[in-house]
Formats: C-alpha cells, sequence, structure tokens
C-alpha cells in the first residue's frame, strides 16, 4: 500500500509506484480522506487523477482511507507500506510514522524507497505554489494534472479579478 496525501500526484510520487508494481504483485495507492490540511483538490477529484493517470498499470488500484493507516491496511490485506525519502528532511517524520505504525501493528513493515534524483526537490506543496505565482510546472506533474492545475488556477484567478473589479 502506497498511502499519501496526493494532492496533486507528482511526478515523484508516479516514479514510486513504478518502482513499487514491479516489486510487488498489487500496490494499493490510498488517498488519506481526513487531512488536516486544507486540500486543493477533493477526494474525488485526486482519485479521478489518480485512476487517469495509473490505469495503464494492471496491478495497481486506487482507494481512500479514513482512520489509521495500519488499520485500512489491514482490512485491505495489505502486509508492506510503501514510502518515499527525497531528503534527510523526510527522514525523521517518515522514522516517526513508521515506529509508531509499527507499534500500532507489528505485523505491517514500512519499505522506503529514496526518491529518484530527477524528482528529489517535488513536492505537490511546491507544485501548487509555484503554479499559482505563474510558474512554469512542465515535467513535475503528469500532463492531465498539469492541465487541471492550470484549469483550477486560472479559474481561481478569474475569481480573484472579480472580487477585486
Ligand atoms: O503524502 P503525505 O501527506 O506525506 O502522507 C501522509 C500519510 C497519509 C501517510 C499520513 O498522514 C497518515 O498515514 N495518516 C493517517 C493517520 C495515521 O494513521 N496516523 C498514525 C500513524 S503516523
Amino acid at each position: 500500500m502506497y498511502p499519501g496525501s496526493f494532492d496533486p500526484i507528482t511526478n515523484g510520487h508516479l516514479d514510486l509506484i513504478q518502482r513499487g508494481s514491479r516489486m510487488f504483485d498489487k500496490l494499493i495507492v490510498s488517498i488519506l480522506r481526513n487531512d488536516s490540511k486544507q486540500a486543493l483538490f477533493s477526494i474525488e477529484e485526486r482519485t479521478a487523477m489518480l485512476r487517469e493517470v495509473l490505469h495503464i498499470y494492471p496491478n495497481v488500484e486506487v482507494d481512500s482511507f479514513d482512520g489509521l493507516l495500519v488499520d485500512h491496511a489491514a482490512a485491505q490485506e495489505a502486509t508492506v507500506l510503501l514510502r518515499g525519502i527525497r531528503a534527510i528532511s523526510d527522514y525523521e517524520k517518515e522514522l516517526q510514522m513508521a515506529l509508531m505504525n509499527r507499534r500500532l501493528r507489528p505485523e505491517i513493515e514500512t519499505l522506503f524507497l529514496m526518491a529518484g534524483e530527477a524528482h528529489s526537490f517535488i513536492s505537490s506543496r511546491l507544485v501548487k505554489e509555484v503554479i499559482g505565482l505563474g510558474g512554469n510546472i512542465k515535467g513535475l506533474v503528469p500532463p492531465s494534472v498539469e492541465a487541471r492545475l492550470l484549469k483550477r488556477f486560472s479559474a481561481a484567478g478569474a475569481a480573484g479579478i472579480r472580487r477585486n473589479s
């Protein structure tokens, strides 16, 4: 199981999913529903975006969860949690989560993959910041996701112009 917020999916996530799908018979990409962070895309939109990008991988499924990740993994009979590490700054939070998850359900392992070097600087947060400020995000997210982001931000821009006029 590869859990995350995926708001939205980036090419960094995609790289991990491709590699994970080669390592396991089945990979469930699971979106957190009850995130405290204010999401740009609804859970339905994120699910649709993930399915659009991932339908070419026959052993990859997309679902979403509420509550404890390890309980969801157990309910889906997943035995491994896949997470990516980009830089040392990711390590502390990931270690804490992995140890907590192991304490909650010792039978479920967390497996870390190092992000590909071409992706180690990409995050959903920065992608949203850059596009929100008018920057180019080509190559950082799948083309279908880029199109949705452009639409969302041009709509937000237009609403802003309407509000301010
Ligand atoms: O992509 P993200 O935002 O780094 O993913 C974080 C995620 C979804 C893996 C994490 O927030 C999570 O597992 N949340 C579920 C709540 C939970 O199980 N908490 C206790 C163990 S840390």
